[in-house]
């Protein structure tokens, strides 16, 4: 059997990482690509989604993580620094324990999900929590990398994307060859960008986040590239607008986020594949989390279903073509945000005495 290595390993070929280089990995990659009936059938495609919170820590930032942390445990910085809406700081405390560094972690006040929060803490990170937004969290690392001794391990790290290109590899050595149509939520924009840059190489082809020519180097495993379909926000849709927003809102707190650090490599995905970035408001992308949970079996957080959302939108609009092979990627793991997924829902199972026949009798059966 062959056991999964991390994507370094697996990938490294692909990666500009050198043979004596060190490798920091949790295990990541290797995510299930789960076929979704109920959502084929409700927009008349071939859909998959690409359940990312089965990475270490639950979310796809792992796949950037074990090269950007990687890099840094080849100097002799100690401390690593990021913004976050949650899971880049979740990934980033985990993987600094790994690599032995410090891990410091700066976050909008009072909008990071309990589970994230609880990640960066048990992993001993230190937070700081900033009376603001995360545009200016990420403003305040960026400026701090330039003038103190720390590594900056946001996707403006170019090491992050390359990373997370796996993802697109993953999706291709399943399937054969890449799908039609990629949908994916939309934040700060790396992982689209890491996206489409990975199924470029994986078809020969570099684009501008690309770093070295292994693209070109190596035999294409794939024959195409598949359109991009972005999804934000409503409240936080800067690609929509045309302009960075100031006062980002949704209730995906993930990417509630108005100033995107990766905007041209979005674009470029977004024209270049001939695809889209829309927007959903949030009842949509609670309500396709609901559809993932309760009709595919897959519990995703909010700016997950974003993806599913969109898609939902696009058939409604006519926008699907009919039969077409589409990914969703899920991005973070429901179990990082119970609260918004259970909303006012009561949770108060009936108690009953420990018999089977108590049992049977609440079952009604
Ligand atoms: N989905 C989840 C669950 C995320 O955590 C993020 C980003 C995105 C989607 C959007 O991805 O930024 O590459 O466009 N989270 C970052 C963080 C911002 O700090 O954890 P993107």
């Amino acid at each position: 059997a062959h056991l999964w290595r991390g994507v370094i390993e697996e990938y490294r070929a692909r990666l500009p990482i050198g043979d004596g280089d060190p490798v920091v990995t949790l295990g990541e990659g290797g995510t299930p690509l789960v076929p979704a009936p109920a959502l084929s059938a409700r927009v008349g495609a071939e859909v998959h989604v690409k359940v990312e919170g089965a990475n270490p820590t639950g979310s796809f930032k792992d796949r950037g993580m074990t090269m950007a942390m990687s890099k840094v445990a080849a100097t002799d910085t100690e401390l690593v620094v990021c913004a976050s809406t949650g899971n880049t700081s979740a990934s980033a405390a985990a993987y600094a324990v790994a690599a032995g560094l410090r891990c410091a972690v700066v976050l909008p006040a009072g909008k990071i999900a309990a589970g994230k929060l609880a990640q960066a803490i048990v992993h001993g990170a230190t937070l700081v929590a900033v009376d603001g937004n995360f545009d200016d969290c990420l403003r305040i690392v960026r400026e701090m990398a330039e003038s103190h001794p720390v590594a900056l391990v946001n996707s403006v790290n170019p090491f992050r994307l390359q990373g997370q290109k796996t993802a697109a590899f993953e999706v291709v050595d399943a399937l054969g060859d890449a799908p039609d149509i990629h949908v994916l939520p939309v934040g700060n924009a790396g992982n689209i960008s890491a996206y489409w840059m990975g199924y470029n190489e994986y078809a020969g082809r570099t684009t501008a986040a690309s770093v070295d020519d292994a693209a070109t180097r190596l035999a294409p495993v794939a024959t195409k590239v598949p359109q991009m379909w972005g999804v934000q926000a409503e409240g936080a849709a800067p690609f929509v607008k045309g302009a960075p927003v100031e006062h980002p809102e949704t209730v995906a707190t993930a990417i509630r986020i108005g100033n995107p650090a990766s905007w041209a490599y979005a674009e470029a995905a977004r024209d270049d594949s001939g695809g889209w970035i829309d927007a959903v408001s949030d009842a949509q992308i609670l309500d396709a989390q609901s559809v993932l949970a309760a009709e595919v079996g897959v519990f995703v957080e909010p700016a997950s279903a974003a993806s599913v959302a969109g898609l939902l939108q696009a058939a409604e609009h006519g926008k699907v073509p009919a039969g077409a092979r589409v990914v969703c990627t899920v991005t973070g793991n429901g179990l990082k945000d119970t609260a918004t997924a259970l909303g006012s829902t009561e949770v108060e199972p009936q108690v009953i005495a420990p018999t089977l026949e108590s049992a049977v009798a609440a079952l009604g059966l």
